[in-house]
Parts: C-alpha cells; sequence; structure tokens
C-alpha cells in the first residue's frame, strides 16, 4: 500500500463490507469485486479532494485533473457497463431470482449515467483553465456522494449472489471480457488506486491474471501515479 497516496476514501468502507461480505472463504471474484470498488471509492474521494484545491485558470492541477477525471469517469462507465451486461446476466441465466435483486442496481447506473456527464462537461474545459470552480467542485461532490451510495447498497446485495451461483470458470472467462475492453488511459489510476487501497498481497487476486507485460511495466505506472496524485492534492 502506497504511503505516499493517503486520501482516504471513504470511513465507513470496512463496516459496509463487513455487511456485504458473505460467510466463508471467499472465492477470488468476490475480492477482486471488493478491490475494484474500493479502488472507485479511493479515486472517488482523490477526485473531490484535488476538485477542492483547484484554482480558476490554467494550472498544473487543472491540467491533471481533466486527465484523472475523464479516466475516472471512463473507468465508471465502463464498470457499470459491464454489470449489467455481462455480470447481471450471467447471475439471472443461474438464479432468476437474483434479477429482481439486481434491476435495481441497473437502475441506479442508469440515474449515475447524467452525474458521470455533468462532470464530464465541468471538466473539459480545464486544460485551458476556463472551468467553473465551484461547478466542478459541486459536481464532483455530486458524483462521489452517488457512486459511495450505489456501492454500498450494491455489495450486499451482489457479493453473496457472486459467491453462491457464479462458477469459478464463468467468473475468470467474465474477467477477461472487461479487462479487453476496459479503457487503457485509466489502468495506471487503476493500479495506482489498488496499491492505495490494498496490500502487495491482496492485489495479487487481481495482478496475478494481468497479462505479463503490464506486470512489467507497474512499477513505473505507480511511479507516476504518485508524481500525478502529488500535482492533484498539491502534496
Ligand atoms: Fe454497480
Amino acid at each position: 500500500m502506497s504511503e505516499l497516496d493517503s486520501t482516504p476514501a471513504t470511513a465507513s468502507v470496512p463496516q459496509q463490507r463487513q455487511e456485504a461480505t458473505p460467510p466463508g472463504p471467499l472465492p477470488d471474484v468476490v475480492k477482486e469485486f471488493a478491490l475494484v470498488h474500493d479502488a472507485m471509492r479511493h479515486s472517488a474521494g482523490l477526485l473531490v479532494r484535488a476538485a477542492d484545491g483547484l484554482a480558476p485558470g490554467s494550472s498544473a492541477r487543472a491540467a491533471k485533473l481533466a486527465g484523472f477525471t475523464a479516466a475516472l469517469l471512463d473507468f465508471v462507465h465502463h464498470h457499470h457497463t459491464g454489470e449489467d451486461e455481462h455480470w447481471w446476466p450471467a447471475l439471472v441465466a443461474r438464479s432468476a431470482a437474483s434479477g429482481t435483486v439486481l434491476q435495481p442496481l441497473t437502475d441506479d447506473h442508469h440515474e449515475l449515467d447524467p452525474l458521470l456527464e455533468r462532470l464530464r462537461d465541468q471538466v473539459a474545459p480545464l486544460k485551458g483553465g476556463t472551468h467553473d470552480v465551484a461547478a466542478v467542485r459541486r459536481d464532483a461532490t455530486a458524483l462521489r456522494d452517488h457512486l459511495l451510495e450505489h456501492l454500498a447498497d450494491e455489495e450486499p446485495v451482489l457479493f453473496p449472489l457472486l459467491a453462491e451461483h457464479l462458477e469459478e470458470a464463468e467468473a475468470v472467462r467474465l474477467g477477461k471480457v472487461m479487462a479487453g475492453s476496459a479503457p487503457r488511459s485509466g489502468l495506471p489510476y487503476l493500479l495506482g488506486a489498488l496499491d492505495a487501497v490494498a496490500t502487495e498481497q491482496e492485489q495479487q487476486v487481481i495482478l496475478s491474471k494481468m497479462p505479463p507485460p503490464i506486470r512489467w511495466v507497474r512499477p513505473l505506472l505507480l511511479r507516476r501515479y504518485r508524481k500525478d496524485v502529488a500535482v492533484l492534492t498539491g502534496a
């Protein structure tokens, strides 16, 4: 876990996780979802911290925040689309009853979409320094709050379903589908956020399944991530 990136994602994660975690040994797919969700929580916290320190006009922070936010928004959208189009159908195919509890989560993804787009519109002018500081802060905070609420609702529903119904081979197959379609621009931020929320050993459940070239360049990407965080937070 990186000591440089100490932005707290949310103080309530451990309690949420306790409530959401099914009893017994956890399958890898639950561990992977939990890690990715924690990385998203962490990045949303970093987003708001960076937006809170934003000033009017051009700056290194504004330019960095433009790239960071675009990557985060792409990642969140890809994650939710993947849940709706791949993970949920796989669960419903194995347990028709799960559709009843998964549909509200899909509805929630659709409610989040306009928040993603609103923030995307607000950060687009950051590179030119023509952004509206108050609007960036407002929309970053709205996205973080809704995302945290969504994840807190989703995990107690999703984790037991994954543990009970999804066999490992299908989970591995879907994991590859998601990795193969993931936006590449967000990879350094994903690796950095994972490093910020989990130990090296905990990250292995995801890192061990990544293509070797990504694992080879990871130290370089983590160094770049820490520099980016320093610019984003003014550290
Ligand atoms: Fe979700």
